[in-house]
């Protein structure tokens, strides 16, 4: 597990703009394809828009392949949907092809949506022992990552799952598949999620409590890419 904090948001997902860059430009001087599983919510919004401004002629994005870790059910073009806001911000600044961008589906009834995804996945990773080569999550203030909540965090049998968010209906993706990423990256922000990240971190072993404690990656590696606001209670 590594830390990389900073004063400001700004500067945070600055810096990790440039550490993803790198990463897939290395990576793609191994390997033909890089799968990346992006976060939902509203911190990485800037860090797309970085992305999409800084670096959309420094990596080779069409051999980049695009997932989310969790979509809210409602459709591509209310503000609340996931794949919109990262496509909006970020990937339609790049030359990826459409087929290498795999929206969880909420045009479908949610069994269908959940049952696709699966598919795709298992497409990509079921000959493998690892998954993406990097998944970008984030933390919410009652220290849930995906759509993984205090309330539904139970155990499951598959790498995609259907269950009820605080305001709408959720897809996610399941602890086994990301915790099977080579790099997982939490980018945290604010100081809200200070107690959270602390216990996430450093406090006593609660999953029901802390579903984002359920993400522990097999063989790769975690790091916290963190404002000082978030960092402020983490005793390291
Ligand atoms: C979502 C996200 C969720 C998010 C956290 C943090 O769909 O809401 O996937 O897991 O990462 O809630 O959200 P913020 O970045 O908006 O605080």
């Amino acid at each position: 597990m590594k830390l990389h904090v900073y004063p400001s948001v700004a500067e945070v997902v600055t810096s990790l703009a440039g550490w993803i860059s790198d990463y897939i430009t290395e990576t793609l001087e191994k390997q033909d394809r890089f799968t990346f599983c992006l976060a939902g919510g509203s911190t990485p919004k800037d860090l797309y828009h970085i992305l999409a401004m800084r670096y959309s002629d420094n990596v080779d994005w069409k051999r980049v392949h695009f997932f989310w870790g969790d979509e809210r059910y409602v459709p591509y073009n209310d503000d609340r949907n996931n794949a919109r806001m990262a496509i909006d911000a970020f990937i339609c600044h790049t030359n990826v092809p459409d087929s290498q961008v795999h929206k969880m589906d909420t045009g479908v009834d949610e069994n269908t949506s959940v049952y696709d995804y699966q598919k795709i996945l298992e497409s990509y990773f079921k000959d493998s022992s690892t998954s993406f080569d990097l998944t970008l999550l984030g933390l919410g203030s009652d220290g849930h990552t995906l759509s993984l909540f205090p309330s539904n965090n139970n155990s499951f049998s598959t790498w995609t799952a259907s269950v009820r968010g605080p305001e709408v209906l959720r897809l996610t993706l399941t602890p086994e598949i990301v915790n099977r990423s080579k790099e997982i990256v939490f980018l945290v922000a604010g100081e809200e999620k200070a107690e959270k990240v602390a216990a996430v971190i450093n406090g006593a072993d609660d999953p029901k409590r802390l579903p984002a404690q359920l993400i522990k990656p097999v063989n790769g590696d975690i790091h916290w890419f963190l404002d000082a606001a978030a960092a402020k209670e983490y005793k390291g």
